[in-house]
């Protein structure tokens, strides 16, 4: 039997394995979709098609829903909670934010905590601290993946995602080094273990546990943030409520939702997510996969069907986003000839390192027939988009130009 807080959360020394009494319980209660309505098992929110391709446990958005039918704008900087892709494990968890508490432990803090921590963080707790927002990305490292098999003819098993598995949006919280501190944070901490409350991942009778991912200390004191709201409201269940991790720039897999708990250790720390997954493997990277995944790289998308259907002798403004992990983007072009031709896209905003930056290009096609358009970035760092994505088994990080075609009438 735990020990229970006057609020009924379970005691646990700080020094103590995690015990996910709360949240666990919770995360039993699977969402069950309303029959008739666009819900998903798993996922809580409505998926409207017209929003959202379903795959499996996960929706994917779609990139034409940003526009609408009359070629104006439906979505701005930031894609609305509704709108928001979702990738889950396994399935959404429902956490009551009164009894949650997020529990610090391990070699990297100071032996015992500070008493009024000796039960964690609840919400309050995490409220009262130094709030800060910031605009980040989240996408999937498999985003792209159907790419390596649709331009490069190598299949790689897992989510064919096309390119909608990623989502803008600004982030209120807690500065993940700040409640770190709060804990007593030793500077012999080397990494840290935020775990999810969601169910165990189960794959082909193998149990990986909980999902959770180690982070290094560099970057959680750098600018990880522990939030608790998306675009200026609580965080909803799909997206991590009561409280996610968002770690900018970095594959999604970094952002864990729901944490219940972390480790804060004085040595590497390791979990199937850094190393099972989440690393390249296969033919010309090393035999036990490379280093475990970061920063995301350098992307493009039209916000525009595929097979889109255009009027010939006509001006048509093509738009889209460019992003990358690493630096702020400096230049789009755009080909509406399959890659013979480029010219520089107009951008729409002042590229900032933390999102998308939205462009445009004006096209006019004389004549009726299929064509395909590309889109190619480079960031201010240099990095640019290959014709050519290294493959992976896992088919991690397609950063090549995606040819998207359509059609003129
Ligand atoms: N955290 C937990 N606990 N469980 C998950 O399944 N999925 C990760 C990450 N955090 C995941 C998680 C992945 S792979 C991605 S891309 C992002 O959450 C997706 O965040 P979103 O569903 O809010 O878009």
């Amino acid at each position: 039997m735990p020990l229970r807080s006057a609020a009924g959360a379970p005691v646990v020394p700080a020094s103590a394995a995690p015990v996910f009494a709360p949240g666990r319980a919770a995360a039993e209660e699977v969402p069950r979709p309303v029959p008739g309505s666009d819900n998903l098992p798993g996922i809580v929110k409505p998926l409207p098609a017209e929003w959202f391709v379903r795959r499996d446990s996960n929706a994917e958005m779609r990139w034409d829903a940003l526009r609408d039918a009359d070629g104006k704008a439906a979505v701005g900087r930031h894609v609305p909670v509704e709108r928001f892709f979702v990738r889950n494990h396994t399935s959404t968890p429902l956490i009551d934010p009164v009894g949650w508490r997020l529990r610090l432990f391990g070699s990297g803090l100071h032996g015992a905590p500070p008493p009024e921590r000796a039960l964690g963080f609840g919400l309050d707790d995490l409220r009262a601290l130094p709030a800060t927002r910031i605009d980040a990305l989240i996408e999937c490292a498999g985003n792209g993946r159907s790419y390596f098999d649709r331009q490069q003819g190598e299949r790689a098993p897992g989510t064919p995602w096309t390119l909608g598995s990623i989502g803008s949006a600004s982030w209120r919280g807690v500065r993940l080094a700040e409640v770190l501190r709060a804990a007593g944070l030793t500077d012999r901490a080397v990494d840290v273990l935020p775990t999810g409350l969601d169910p165990d991942y189960v794959v082909d009778g193998t149990n990986y546990g909980p999902v959770r991912r180690p982070l290094p200390i560099a970057k959680a004191l750098d600018d990880a943030l522990l939030a608790y709201e998306m675009n200026g409201a609580p965080l909803t269940p799909d997206h991590g409520a009561p409280v996610r991790l968002v770690v900018p720039g970095w594959v999604g897999i970094a952002s864990i939702k729901w944490v219940g708990s972390i480790e804060v250790a004085d040595h590497p720390l390791h979990s199937p997510w850094n190393t099972d997954f989440y690393r390249m493997f296969g033919p010309g990277h090393p035999p036990g996969g490379g280093p475990a995944l970061t920063t995301q790289v350098v992307k493009s998308a039209f916000e525009l069907a595929e097979g889109a259907r255009l009027t010939a002798g006509r001006e048509h403004r093509l738009h889209g986003r460019s992003w990358s992990g690493t630096a702020p983007v400096r230049l789009v072009e755009v080909s509406t000839d399959g890659g013979r031709s480029w010219r520089r896209a107009e951008l729409a905003e002042e590229p900032r390192a933390a999102g998308w930056t939205r462009w445009s290009v004006d096209w006019r096609p004389e004549r009726p027939g299929r064509y395909e358009l590309r889109a190619r970035a480079t960031d201010r760092g240099g990095a640019t988009q290959p014709e050519w994505a290294a493959f992976n088994r896992e088919g991690y990080l397609f950063g090549a130009v995606v040819a998207h075609p359509v059609t003129v009438l």
